[in-house]
């Protein structure tokens, strides 16, 4: 059994729990218990609070966790980065408010700062050598420089709302953060096997991302063309159909190119034109 840790709400609990099920590693969403079995799968989830996870990995208390990299960063927990998710990406910026006149990094001389990421402004006031006043809260940071509590904020931004609706603007990235598997650095060879299979799962979930599955018919004089435009994954299927002068195509395709390729089927004679959503694939 392999133990998971993952945020009991908030910002990557809906991306992990996708994750999970499309994986066909079913949780109970009833249950909203500390510590949940999966039922079709050796794994059982603990809910923490996101901040809490990269300790309790690296103390072993779960052997993975999922976790947003800034909570990692901030920690400074010793664990393994197993794999980066790709969803739940935001930045780490500071913000001030709008009229505040910003002129570059050195405005924050003697100015308070309102953030729940200490350690991450820590390092990057320092490496400017500007000295801050760093005020730590844990939750509304946004609020702080509105209500006189601080002079500007550094806080997590994803759609940027939370920045426009309390009047400030960000003036410096300092971070990029995503998602990212992280794992205890002694895990038994056990579960390291069950780990493995995961992964592997997780990875056809992946693949399948961004890919459709098309089917056409075509006229048969036009196929070698047809075929010509489409990437596929090796070489087409073309599978013979009643009618001697017609055949039916089936291929992947990317997302990103897919209007493209679409056009030009059509433009060479392809009809009746399918496009099915794939769920996994396994190269
Ligand atoms: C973060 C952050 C902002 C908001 C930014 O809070 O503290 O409030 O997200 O997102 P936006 O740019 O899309 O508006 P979170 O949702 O993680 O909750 P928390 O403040 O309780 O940690
Ligand atoms: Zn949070």
């Amino acid at each position: 059994m392999l133990r998971i840790a993952v945020q009991s709400k908030g910002r990557l609990y809906d991306d992990t729990i996708n994750l999970l099920a499309e994986a066909d590693i079913k949780i109970s969403q009833s249950k909203r218990t500390l510590l949940v079995q999966s039922t079709s799968f050796p794994l059982e989830v603990l809910y923490l609070r996101d901040d809490d996870i990269p300790q309790s990995v690296a103390a072993g208390v779960a052997d993975i966790g999922i976790v947003g990299e800034n909570e990692l960063m901030e920690s400074g927990e010793d664990v393994e980065v197993i794999s980066r998710l790709g969803f739940s990406g935001c930045r780490l910026s500071l913000a001030v408010p709008k009229d505040a006149g910003y002129n570059g990094p050195e405005w924050f001389e003697g100015k308070k700062i309102a953030t729940s990421y200490p350690n991450i402004l820590r390092r990057f006031l320092g490496e400017r050598g500007i000295n801050a006043d760093i005020h730590i809260i844990t939750g509304s940071v946004e609020i702080a420089p509105g209500i006189g509590l601080a002079d500007g904020i550094f806080d997590i931004v994803s759609s940027g709302s939370t920045l426009v609706s309390n009047n400030l603007s960000e003036v410096e990235v300092v971070t990029q953060s995503e998602a990212v598997l992280i794992g205890n650095k002694q895990m038994s060879d056990d579960k390291k096997e069950i780990l493995s299979e995961m992964l592997f799962r997780f990875e056809a979930v992946r693949n399948a991302e961004d890919k459709k599955y098309v089917s056409m018919n075509a006229p048969k004089d036009r196929v070698q063309e047809i075929v010509s435009v489409l990437p596929g994954l090796k070489s087409p299927t073309i599978i013979p159909l009643a009618d001697n002068d017609w055949c039916s195509v089936h291929t992947v395709l990317d997302q990103k190119r897919f209007w493209e390729i679409i056009g030009k089927l059509k433009e060479l004679g392809a009809q009746g034109i399918l496009v099915t959503p794939i769920e996994k694939m396994i190269y």
